[in-house]
């Protein structure tokens, strides 16, 4: 990132909050359930699935992961009810991993449970490295008893590649196979725990894909970088994937031409659809991401509306 993103990235949080939803608001799909219904129903319509996620990470009360778990279950009836094609991703810390384990596991017992009577998969997202070894631990607590669960993994920790054949390991004892969603990963982790070179981080993702297909794992490719995206096709044509056995991955609001791209050819896509009132924290992080847009927002911000062009 040039000094001036870097620029425009720090004043992103004093924007009026107003201008930033105009901008990232195609980053999040509402902030009620029926505004998040409405998107699925619409990519669903388009032949793409999803996945659901109720924003809002950090919380402090276990009041907060109980109510935050009923908002996921009334989000599975409405996924059963409406019989749409989507599944949940979960976020440990909002079930309360840093607050109670035990709370945590029990909130998660209950959700994966009653996902599995409705027949809905859900996914556990992977947060920051403090994370990590907790969140594996609860997965396999979880998926020794459940079919319908499965993780994500970063490439860009220096320990995934260990993790993902302890995982497969594991499984292959409860003759089992993983269901992974394979990403680069998001948060800032610290060298001696992360790769910091893009290089290597995408050449540590194919390598660990690999192993995956090797074990025969199901992978949601969750990438927008074309570069990975062409290293995943190269592997399912070596492994001679069938359509089902894999899936790509992108976030709501990102790279539209290059999910089509992949739709064309015939590939299962999967969109993350975020929703929910915590939209601002979600939709900054995607705009740190993509200081392009950001830029947008910052010209606005000091340019009069008449000389405005949309973007
Ligand atoms: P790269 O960073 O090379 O991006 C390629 C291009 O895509 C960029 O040039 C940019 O223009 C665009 N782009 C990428 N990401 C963007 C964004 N967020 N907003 C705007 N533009 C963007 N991480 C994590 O730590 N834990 C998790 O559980 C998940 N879950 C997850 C689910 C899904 C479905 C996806 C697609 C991604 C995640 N991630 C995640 C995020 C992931 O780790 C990673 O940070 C981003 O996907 C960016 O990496 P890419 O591989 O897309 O490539």
């Amino acid at each position: 990132m040039n000094i001036f993103d870097k620029l425009v990235v720090l004043s992103l949080p004093f924007a009026p909050k107003a201008l930033v939803k105009k901008f990232a608001g195609r980053y999040i799909a509402g902030e009620t359930l029926e505004e998040m219904l409405d998107t699925v129903r619409q990519l669903n319509g388009q032949g793409i699935m999803a996945t659901i996620d109720l924003l809002g990470e950090f919380i402090h009360q276990p009041s907060e992961a109980r109510q935050a778990a009923g908002v996921y279950k009334s989000i599975l009836e409405a996924i059963a009810r409406e019989r749409l094609d989507a599944n949940i991703s979960v976020k440990l810390t909002q079930m309360g991993l840093l607050l109670d384990k035990t709370l945590c596991y029990e909130i998660m017992d209950e959700l994966v449970s009653t996902a599995a009577k409705l027949r809905i998969f859900v996914r556990i997202d992977m947060e920051d490295s403090a994370c990590t070894t907790d969140t594996i631990a609860l997965y396999m607590k979880l998926r020794r008893q459940y079919d319908n669960v499965g993780i994500v993994l970063q490439a860009y920790l220096r320990r995934t590649l260990q993790d993902a054949r302890l995982i497969m390991k594991d499984l292959d004892k409860i003759q089992s196979k993983g269901n992974f969603r394979l990403c680069k990963g998001i948060y800032v982790e610290p060298r001696p725990l992360a790769w910091k070179d893009h290089a290597l981080i995408n050449k540590n993702f194919t390598f660990i894909l690999e192993e995956m297909f090797k074990q025969q794992a199901y992978v949601g490719i969750a990438t927008h970088n074309e570069a990975l995206v062409w290293e995943a096709l190269r592997l399912i044509d070596q492994y001679r994937l069938k359509k089902d056995e894999y899936e790509f991955q992108m976030l709501l609001g990102v790279d539209p031409e290059l999910r089509n791209l992949l739709l064309d050819g015939g590939h299962r896509l999967r969109l993350y659809v975020p929703f929910g009132k915590d939209w601002f924290a979600y939709c900054t992080r995607r705009l740190k991401e993509n200081p392009s847009i950001a830029r947008h927002i910052l010209k606005n911000l000091f340019t009069p509306s008449h000389i405005q062009r949309t973007p």
